[in-house]
């Protein structure tokens, strides 16, 4: 049997791109991807598309590229960038990459709690201006974050080992706000509580850190009128969508101390920033890094290419989301 030829728009971690010589035929040639890669031209030509959160894979593309694109493999979880329902309709397979992301993001939300809690994205612009004076009693002081309250809204596997470094690592108090009711052993073994309203949550957390997907029914979950819900001096985390938080509002926020502080790693507009955003010091911003560790992204890699391999054997690929 041929091998399937994949077009994969962004080269990946060096492990994953020698498997990718090994067990496919490929394009772009790898040296031309730096370049920019147009998907539509070359989706028509493939056997499978293999897109990242940058790369639009909308119903225009697949509806043009014809009956030889039988897959579209995902590298990362959230696959907002893929038009699901196009897909099924033209009969095309789409998987992800759960599960090998979970840990490295779960890291990077209590990286961005804990620097927002603590200022500290304030604390070294301070020291590289070169402005700093020395200790003071009263510098940059922040928020406890152990012992305090963390409300997680959605509670997928991300969720989960959130929950697990909060109340195993800083005996944090665990909220959850859900669609689906949650097992109370789950429950006991965080010594969590199940919300029944996202307010609920927001009324009654110290930290509030978002894990839903990026969809049409989670768009600006997070709004102006849920902003003014928040206790004083609660922080907001975001390591999922920038879509879930409406962003004008949140700059709003944050200006007039309606919240303290925000860490954020997605944007509505990525990869345009709020312009209200970046001028303010009580907002920690990170350059969607959730996943961005070596191991991570090869892992994420290797799942993908699973998907791959199992769909062009015949096989139903594990990720398997349309
Ligand atoms: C990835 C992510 O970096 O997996 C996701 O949903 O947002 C990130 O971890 C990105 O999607 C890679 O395409």
């Amino acid at each position: 049997m041929p091998r399937p030829v994949l077009l994969v728009p962004r080269r990946l971690t060096a492990d994953v791109e020698e498997r990718l010589q090994r067990e496919f035929d490929v394009v772009p040639p790898r040296d031309e991807v730096a370049a920019g890669v147009d998907m539509r031209q070359l989706a028509g030509e493939v056997d499978a598309i293999c897109p990242t959160v940058i790369d639009r894979v909308d119903g225009d593309l697949l509806r043009r590229a014809g009956p030889r694109l039988r897959l579209v493999a995902n590298f990362g979880v959230g696959y907002d960038n893929v038009d699901v329902a196009a897909a099924r309709e033209l009969g095309i397979v789409v998987t992800n990459t759960p599960d090998v992301l979970t840990e490295a993001t779960a890291d990077l939300a209590m990286t961005l709690l804990l620097m927002a809690a603590r200022r500290a994205g304030e604390g070294e612009r301070l020291v590289r201006s070169g402005n700093w004076r020395g200790w003071e009693p009263l510098q940059l002081l922040g928020q406890d974050v152990t012992g305090k309250t963390l409300g997680l809204v959605g509670f997928g596997r991300i969720g989960h080992a959130v929950a697990e470094r909060a109340y195993r690592g800083f005996g944090m108090r665990i909220l959850i706000y859900t669609r689906s009711p949650v097992e109370t052993a789950v429950l006991e073994r965080y010594g969590a509580r199940q919300c029944g309203s996202l307010y609920e949550l927001i009324e009654n957390s110290h930290f509030v850190s978002l894990h839903s997907p990026g969809t049409p029914e989670t768009r600006h979950l997070v709004d102006a009128a849920a902003l003014r819900r928040f206790r004083p001096g609660a922080v907001l985390v975001n390591t999922a969508r920038g879509t879930l938080i409406d962003e004008a509002a949140l700059v709003e926020a944050l200006s007039s101390g309606t919240l303290a502080a925000a860490g954020l790693d997605v944007y509505e507009r990525e990869p345009e920033v709020h312009p209200g955003l970046r001028e303010l010091e009580n907002v920690v911003l990170l350059p969607h890094l959730g996943s961005a560790t070596e191991q991570t992204r090869s892992a994420m890699g290797h799942r993908m290419l699973d998907n791959v391999a199992a769909f062009f054997a015949g096989l139903e690929p594990r990720d398997r989301v349309a």
